[in-house]
Order: C-alpha cells, then structure tokens, then sequence
C-alpha cells in the first residue's frame, strides 16, 4: 500500500468514526497549518484561495489542523532596520504564532501587484527576519505559495518565485503545487468579480499544494522520508 492508498484508507476509516481509526490519529504527532494572506483587502480572493489550499491540507489526515491568518488592517509598516518595532505594526502579534513549534507548515498567499507580490506580502517577508536571529525558528517547517490575479499570466509565478526566496532564506522547505499539476505553488484568476470559484485550474493546483505541503509535513513529523 503506497502513502496514498494509506491516506486515502485512514480519511475513509476516519469517517465511519472507528475506534481504530481514532487511535492512529492520537498516536500521530499533531501537525499545523497556517495560511497567511498578504492582500490589503480581508476576506478576497487570496483569502479564498488559502481556504481551498488548508481545507485540501485538513483532508489529507485527522492529524492536520489550519489556521487562517489575514494581514489586512495588521497596519504592518515597511521594514525599517533603524526603527523595526515601530514598523513591526500587528506583526509583533504574528512571531510567537508563526514560530510556534507545533506550526509545521507555512502557505504564503499574495494578489499580483503591478506583476509581482504585494508590498504588504514583502514588508512580512521582510520583517520575518526576525525568525534568523532567533536560531531560524521557521527553520524546517514546510512553505508553499499561492499567487491571485486578475490575468492568467498577470504575474503569478514571478510572484511565487519571488515568495519562494525568502522562505529559503529562512531554512523553511519549500515545496510545490504536488501532482497532477506539480509546478511551482498555486496560481489563480480572479475573474473581476472577486471570485476564484470558475477557475478550475488554477483552484486544482490550489488543493494541490495544500494536500502537498501536509503530507510533506506528516512526514517530516513522523520522521520519515
Ligand atoms: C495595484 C494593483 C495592481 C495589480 N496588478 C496586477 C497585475 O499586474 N497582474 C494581475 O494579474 N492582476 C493585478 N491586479 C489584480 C489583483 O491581483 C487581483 O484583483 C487579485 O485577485 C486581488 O487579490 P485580493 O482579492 O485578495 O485582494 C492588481 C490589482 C491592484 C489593486
């Protein structure tokens, strides 16, 4: 039985509710999920496309839990080397959170500004170098991408690559969009009416990574490779 077949018969067994199936949850490591939108605006597309991509993670396993988080209204200022708690905003809130060690796994999401990230997503990005001088505390958890645009190619994957750099700068594993799509991370449409639901592929690569990035967390939980 290979890893999927064995996922797929646990989430099967975990719906009957069966005792069995409940003890191997117990036994199992608990692994958690965040999701942090950068996009100004609460509640949008990229929210949307992160609620895709952790409820994909949560059916991969009982074991797995999310948690949503928005950076819209947080007031997180431009990175500032010579006053960086005066600029930290709401993110102070956000550094026991997002290093907490039962946090397994980190998924990034941005709209596309002007072909690249926001610069909300990369004042966080910036300020999460606080995590290096604290011994790389995001050091080993698993990152994935998500990118929203208005255009199908309006910048999505420059995006994710950009994302993708400074998760590697913090030791984090960064991973892909897993199979069948299996490219960089999750690239979406909005199609001007604030909506990502008609976008069959791109929503498909979504449950991709977020399926992705919890079974690659499982297993770096549960010691395997
Ligand atoms: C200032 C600005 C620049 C944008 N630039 C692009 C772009 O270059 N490419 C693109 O595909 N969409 C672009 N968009 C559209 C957004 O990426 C799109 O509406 C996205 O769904 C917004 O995410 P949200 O709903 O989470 O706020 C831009 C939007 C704004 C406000």
């Amino acid at each position: 039985m290979n890893r999927r077949e064995f996922l797929t018969t646990t989430l099967a067994a975990g719906t009957t509710g069966s005792a069995a199936s409940t003890a191997v949850a117990q036994d199992r490591k608990a692994v958690k999920i965040l999701g942090v939108s950068c996009s100004p605006r609460k509640g949008k597309t990229t929210a949307a496309a992160l609620a895709v991509c952790l409820e994909a993670a949560r059916a991969v396993d009982p074991a797995v839990t999310t948690e949503l988080i928005e950076l819209a209204g947080r007031n997180i200022g431009v990175y500032d080397p010579a006053n960086v708690e005066a600029a930290q905003g709401g993110f102070a809130a956000l550094i026991p959170i997002l290093s907490d060690p039962n946090v397994s796994g980190i998924i990034v999401g941005t709209p596309i500004y002007m072909g690249n990230m926001t610069s909300l997503c990369k004042a966080f990005l910036d300020h999460c170098i606080v995590f290096r001088r604290q011994k790389f505390a995001l050091g080993g958890k698993v990152g994935g991408v998500v990118a929203v645009g208005a255009g199908r190619n309006g910048g999505q994957e420059t995006a994710l690559h950009g994302v993708q750099a400074s998760l590697l700068c913090q030791e984090m594993i960064v991973v892909g969009d897993g199979q069948p799509t299996s490219h960089f991370g999750a690239t979406l449409v909005n199609d001007g009416k604030d909506s990502i639901a008609g976008d069959e592929v791109g929503v498909a690569t979504a449950k991709n990574l977020g399926r992705h990035v919890a079974e690659v967390a499982l297993r770096l939980a549960a010691g395997t490779k």
